[in-house]
């Protein structure tokens, strides 16, 4: 027997299921087709950050720039084949993204543990989340990563070059952009603190070591145009760490940079300029355990955005080519 109020309740449940794609994803997924993903990523992500530093971060911002085209559907590790475009080559990508080789160890050590199981979706993923946690001290964030996304089977480059936000937008780009993918002002000033590892080219910061004045320390600035003359190509690919203080360390010191006018992108900057987002800069920036805690909802928030589950896609045995 059902009564009305049992009904209803059976449909709100039933149109919140097919109303958020996310529904499937659980940290759950592969407690018994592959309990040992886990170890078998993490593993490899340590020997990797062992012996380049850097990579973590270029991993974490790899799950980033997959997440904001169409989904996090492993579209950023497709290869360029043929007619084939994928989205290594785009604006934001092309001399930029890096880490793929690293992707494909740990595809490979998991598909040694369980074939065929695995999206390269949520290998970076969970890639992404122990690059976080191998940079952080002790007393830093970590959470439990959602999984279950499976393969796309195509990639957009048009959607890459647009949706991916570069550097010079403004503080009112930034928030609309990051408005469509579903994430808040909270969300885009908590994952910017990813900012905190990792570097940037030159071309990415030259504008602002030039031409602002206002809104940057000016003995900074002369410091950063030391590595990075004013007229391209020279230099261009010249790097300078995003963090100034401790670019190897996950920790809130990015705020601290922004707050003493040392963000290094002109889109760091905006998040601590006199506008909206001024006073969550300072929240972060006096309270690591809030920080961390808004970082890791945002980034579970990020990996929700609109994966393929179910029968939709694939899994990918070589993150670099569909099936
Ligand atoms: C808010 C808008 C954002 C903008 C405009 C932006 C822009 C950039 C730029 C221009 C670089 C340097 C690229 C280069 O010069 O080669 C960079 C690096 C990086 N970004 Fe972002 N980013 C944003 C948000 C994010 C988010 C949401 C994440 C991760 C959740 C992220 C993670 C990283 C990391 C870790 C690096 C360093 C990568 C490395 O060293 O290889 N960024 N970002
Ligand atoms: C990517 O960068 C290379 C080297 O700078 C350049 O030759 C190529 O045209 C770029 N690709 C696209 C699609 O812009
Ligand atoms: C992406 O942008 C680059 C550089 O402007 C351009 O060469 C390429 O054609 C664009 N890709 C698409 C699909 O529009
Ligand atoms: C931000 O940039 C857009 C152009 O992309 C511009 O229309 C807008 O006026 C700018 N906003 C501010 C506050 O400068
Ligand atoms: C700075 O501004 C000037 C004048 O608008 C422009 O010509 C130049 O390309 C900009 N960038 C740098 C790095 O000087």
């Amino acid at each position: 027997m059902s009564s009305p109020f049992s009904m209803n309740l059976f449909t709100v449940f039933a149109l919140l299921l097919l109303g958020s794609s996310y529904a499937q994803l659980s940290t759950d997924f592969y407690s018994c087709s592959c309990p040992n993903v886990f170890s078998a990523v993490r593993s490899t992500v340590k020997c990797a950050i062992a012996r380049e530093r850097r990579i973590g971060a270029s991993l974490l911002r790899l799950h980033f720039h997959d997440c904001f085209v169409n989904g996090c559907d492993g579209s950023v590790l497709l290869d360029d084949r043929g007619s084939f475009i994928g989205e290594k080559n785009a604006v934001p990508n092309n001399g930029s993204a890096r880490g793929f080789e690293v992707v494909d160890n740990i595809k490979s050590a998991v598909e040694r543990v369980c074939p065929g199981i695995v999206s390269c979706a949520d290998v970076l993923t969970i890639a992404a989340r122990d690059s976080v946690v191998i940079d952080t001290q002790l007393g830093g964030p970590t959470w439990n990563v959602k999984l279950g996304r499976r393969d796309a089977r195509t990639a957009s480059q048009l959607a890459a070059n647009t949706s991916i936000p570069p550097p010079f937008f403004n503080l009112t780009n930034l928030i609309s952009n990051f408005q469509a993918q579903g994430l808040s002002v909270r969300d885009l000033v908590a994952l910017s603190g990813t900012h905190t590892i990792g570097q940037a080219r030159c071309t990415s910061f030259r504008d602002r070591i030039y031409n602002e004045t206002n809104n940057i320390d000016e003995t900074f600035a002369r410091t950063r145009q030391r590595n990075c003359p004013r007229t391209s190509p020279t230099g261009d690919n010249n790097l300078a760490p995003l963090d100034r203080q401790t670019p190897t360390s996950f920790d809130n010191k990015y705020y601290k940079n922004l707050i003493s006018k040392r963000g290094l992108l002109h889109s760091d900057q905006q998040l601590f300029s006199g506008g909206s987002t001024d006073s969550l800069v300072r929240l972060y920036s006096n309270n690591p355990s809030i920080f961390n805690a808004d970082l890791v909802a945002a980034m579970i928030k990020m990996g929700d955005i609109r994966p393929l589950t179910g029968s939709n896609g694939e899994i990918r045995r070589n993150c670099r080519r569909t099936n």
